[in-house]
């Protein structure tokens, strides 16, 4: 089957399960192969939420998020932050939430330029960003995903990644496109 083929195949099934994206695949998988939570988990910041997939995914089951994206996502059950992640501060996270969050997911991406040089540099700024507020709002367990644009500074983010986490792991969900130079890095168990 060809990229553009096993594209429709992600977004069709993510349509016909109720899920606005395909990316929500991802984050399934990246759960099923490094578990984010357990039972007990309460609450969940997501960052770049918009249109909602990851949002949905996690509210089914049973989680209560807050979302954060320059866009609000139609969709019923969550908080939503509409503000950059650049902008939005930890207190503003933590007063939504009600303290501490088990999770910080992040899939934040920026309208890409077509130079993979900017486009990931811009990104690397808001998967840092991403693992400043995690830093700032998790519980000591928590866990944290990020989506990573590979590039220059790709490595040595992942490796701030896995230095601030007792656990860490690569992953290259199978619902990303054949030729994206994304990646998730995951962690679990603030340092
Ligand atoms: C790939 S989409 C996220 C898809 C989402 N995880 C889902 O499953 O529905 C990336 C999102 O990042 C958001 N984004 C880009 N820059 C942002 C910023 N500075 N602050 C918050 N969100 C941002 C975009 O608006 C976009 O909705």
């Amino acid at each position: 089957m060809g990229t553009y083929k096993r594209a429709d195949h992600w977004t069709q099934k993510a349509k016909s399960q109720g899920f606005a994206a395909r990316s929500v695949f991802k984050l399934d998988e990246i759960h099923e192969k490094f578990p984010l939570f357990g039972r007990g988990i309460g609450t969940a910041v997501d960052l770049g939420c918009f249109p909602g997939s990851w949002s949905r995914w996690l509210i089914l089951k049973g989680v209560r998020v807050v979302g954060v994206d320059l866009h609000a996502p139609e969709l019923e059950g969550g908080t939503w932050i509409v503000q950059s992640a650049l902008e939005v501060t930890a207190e503003q996270l933590l007063t939504a939430a009600g303290g501490p969050v088990d999770l910080l997911v992040s899939d934040m991406a920026p309208n890409t330029t077509g130079n993979r040089f900017t486009d990931h540099c811009r990104q690397i700024e808001l998967a840092t960003r991403a693992l400043d507020l995690a830093r700032a709002v998790l519980k000591p367990q928590g866990a944290f995903v990020a989506k990573v644009f590979d590039g220059e500074d790709a490595p040595g983010f992942a490796k701030t990644v896995q230095e601030s986490f007792t656990e860490f792991k690569r992953l290259k969900p199978e619902a990303t496109r054949d030729r994206s130079v994304e990646f998730f890095v995951a962690g679990r168990g603030l340092r």
